[in-house]
């Protein structure tokens, strides 16, 4: 049986999600998309390859020709130990953009093999917090069936539970069906890794996250809740024969298959996120001075220790962060 990660793990990763996040947070507000996810991208592999791993990126920026930095495949570190890597150094790219709060920069480690290869392509998600019945919620189940168990799990009335979905289009029926039900509805613009970790957190108010978003969201999101308790599940939604081919050669065979949480992050996992603009679970990056204050949650799921880590970093004394910060 495999000893996990190493236990030093999620301090490292805490130091390459707040790279990602000082570079990115010189974007904050500045309508420049691109340009955010780019410095997150940079920093977050310059990060990791100070790393003393021997790191695979299995969830990243897309498929090698059409990421050149962080594909899927693509190798990290200055050797060691072996970790898988799923990262997403800029989660909420349009919330940087407008200055608008839960932007994160986000990565989780892991043994070999143990997150699903997910191809870049949508996910249909549910996922409810921890201290409830095994299969409360499923994707095989309508919305309205999966508030009514909820509800009955939570001892309280379908009109007492919230529920969070991305304001998209696309979920026009779920959110009229939710809204039929008698839930209520928090209509995020961005951001799904945040909102499938609101469920577990009660001081939030959500109950339960539904919808359609990344897929490599999904995987993180997936790794997040294996380390604080809760329950996952998700489905790729593919659009086209493009997309499908693609899963196809990273070896997803079944399109229809609902995987598990554990099907999506298996073994030790560390999950941490940093803030880039502030949210309800990190506050973003701010500089004082001299000093450029960071706050990180980092958590490991062998042992479910959760931290906050809150970085007072001297840029007069760390030219490396100074130069991402600009
Ligand atoms: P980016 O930062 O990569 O743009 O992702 C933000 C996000 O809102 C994710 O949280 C979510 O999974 C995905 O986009 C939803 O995709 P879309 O914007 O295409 O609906």
């Amino acid at each position: 049986m495999s000893d996990g990660l190493d236990r030093n793990l999620p301090f490292e990763a805490v130091r390459v999600t707040e790279a990602a996040a000082v570079a990115a947070a010189r974007f904050i507000g500045r309508g420049d998309e691109k340009a955010a996810d780019q410095a997150a991208v940079d920093a977050m592999r310059q990060a990791l390859n100070g790393l003393d791993i021997s790191g695979t990126v299995v969830i990243g920026e897309g498929e090698r020709d059409e990421a050149p930095m962080l594909y899927i495949g693509e190798k990290v570190g200055k050797g060691g130990s072996a970790v898988d890597i799923a990262l997403d150094p800029l989660e909420g790219t349009t919330i940087t953009a407008k200055g608008a709060p839960n932007a994160l920069a986000v990565m989780a480690f892991a043994e070999g093999g143990k997150f699903l290869n997910a191809p870049d392509v949508y996910m249909d998600k549910i996922a409810v917090g921890g201290g409830l019945p095994d299969g409360v919620v499923s994707l095989a189940e309508k919305p309205g069936v999966n508030l009514k168990n909820l509800a009955k799990a939570k001892k309280c009335e379908v009109s007492d539970l919230f529920a969070c979905i991305l304001d998209r289009p696309r979920h026009e029926e779920i959110i009229a069906k939710t809204r039929e039900a008698g839930a209520r509805i928090q209509l995020i613009t961005d951001g799904d890794v945040s909102g499938v970790i609101a469920t577990t957190r009660p001081e939030t108010g959500v109950d339960i996250y539904m919808g359609i978003g990344g897929a490599p969201e999904g995987v993180l999101a997936a790794a997040a809740l294996r380390c604080v308790g809760g329950q996952f599940q998700g489905r790729l939604v593919f659009r086209n024969d493009e997309e499908r081919g693609r899963a196809k050669k990273i070896g997803i065979k079944d399109f229809d298959r609902i995987y598990s949480m554990t099907e999506l992050a298996a073994g030790d996992v560390v999950f941490s996120a940093t803030g880039v603009t502030d949210g309800w679970m990190v506050r973003g990056v701010h500089r004082i001075g001299a000093v450029i204050e960071t706050q990180t949650i980092v958590m490991r799921s062998a042992t479910g220790t959760v931290r906050i880590v809150d970085g007072k970093h001297d840029t007069a004394r760390k030219p490396g962060l100074a130069k991402l910060a600009g």
